[in-house]
């Protein structure tokens, strides 16, 4: 009899939350979940730049699309995201916990670890773990509500798994300023592999896969120093482009990966290898 493997990366009539949404990132996510066929809840902190991208969703592939503004560090903002999905769309079948922060003070945010204060270590956990735990928490229930299970994927990092090099610092810049990875970043994306662990375990039998996507640097605007110091340091000898994180996304989301869960799907070019 003829397979139908094809059929198994389908989303047709999910529903799908993508937080962090309008990020470097979570755009790509957002077109290649609606490119498969889900409807797609846009979710970041700028209501305008989130109904924008929902609209060109809905345009670019004819699924339906909405855009909400939530503060995922904040419980009534979240509890109120999640009720407005239920209410336009009535389930939630796929996860997307994808927001991190990058600090509205670079300063703070790229400060040495022996300079650190905690008032921004709090702000970043927030974020990236608070908001982790809060969202997955919220939909989880409602996931359990519906007795549908679910897909749930959290966007962890490369350096949540193993250490940034300082080396490849010296004299790289981005976003118009010297750069370096803050040991609050690793910290907190360490938290969300051990979350999504904690969370498969206990909801597998609710029938919700919970799954880390762990990617490596994505190239977005780095200078050419650091470029060349951390492709050298790449068995693929280059950055991510964007695009290239997808894939793994709408395989975790979709029945493809059906029998998976409690794992860290890590896309880095094969950094981790050695
Ligand atoms: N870009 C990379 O090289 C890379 C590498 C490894 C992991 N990651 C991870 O991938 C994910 C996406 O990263 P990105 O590069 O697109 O980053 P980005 O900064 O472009 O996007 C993050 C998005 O999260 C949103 N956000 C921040 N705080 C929020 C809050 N409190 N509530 C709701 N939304 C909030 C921001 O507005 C932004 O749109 C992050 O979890 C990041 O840590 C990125």
């Amino acid at each position: 009899m003829k397979s139908h493997y094809k059929d198994f990366f389908s989303l047709n009539g999910r529903t799908a939350v993508v937080t962090g949404a309008v990020g470097i990132l979570g755009q790509g996510f957002c077109r290649g979940l609606a490119e498969f066929g889900a409807q797609v809840a846009v979710v970041d902190l700028d209501q305008d730049r989130c109904s924008k991208f929902a609209a060109e969703l809905q345009q670019d592939y004819g699924v339906s699309a909405i855009g909400i503004c939530c503060d995922v560090a904040n419980p009534s903002s979240v509890g109120g995201m999640v009720a407005q999905v239920v209410s336009r769309f009535g389930a939630i079948h796929v996860l997307h916990n994808n927001a991190a922060s990058k600090s509205s003070d670079l300063d703070a945010f790229f400060a040495s670890t022996e300079e650190y204060s905690l008032a921004e270590w709090r702000k970043i956990m927030s974020v990236n773990v608070d908001g982790m735990f809060l969202v997955a928490q919220a939909v989880g229930k409602q996931m359990q509500k519906q007795g549908t299970g679910g897909s749930i994927i959290q966007t962890a990092s490369i350096y949540g798994i193993v250490s940034s090099d300082k080396r490849i610092y010296e004299g790289s810049f981005y976003l118009g300023r010297q750069i370096s990875n803050p040991a609050v970043y690793s910290t907190s994306k360490a938290a969300v592999v051990g979350l999504t662990r904690y969370l498969a375990a206990n909801w597998g039998d609710s029938g919700i896969r919970v799954n880390a996507l762990v990617p490596a640097g994505v190239e977005s605007g780095q200078n050419d120093t650091f470029k060349s110091r951390y492709s050298a340091r790449v068995p693929l000898g280059r950055m991510a482009k964007a695009d290239e994180m997808v894939g793994a996304l709408v395989y975790l989301a979709s029945d493809a990966s059906s029998y998976v869960t409690g794992h860290c799907l890590v896309v880095d070019g094969g950094l981790s290898a050695w």
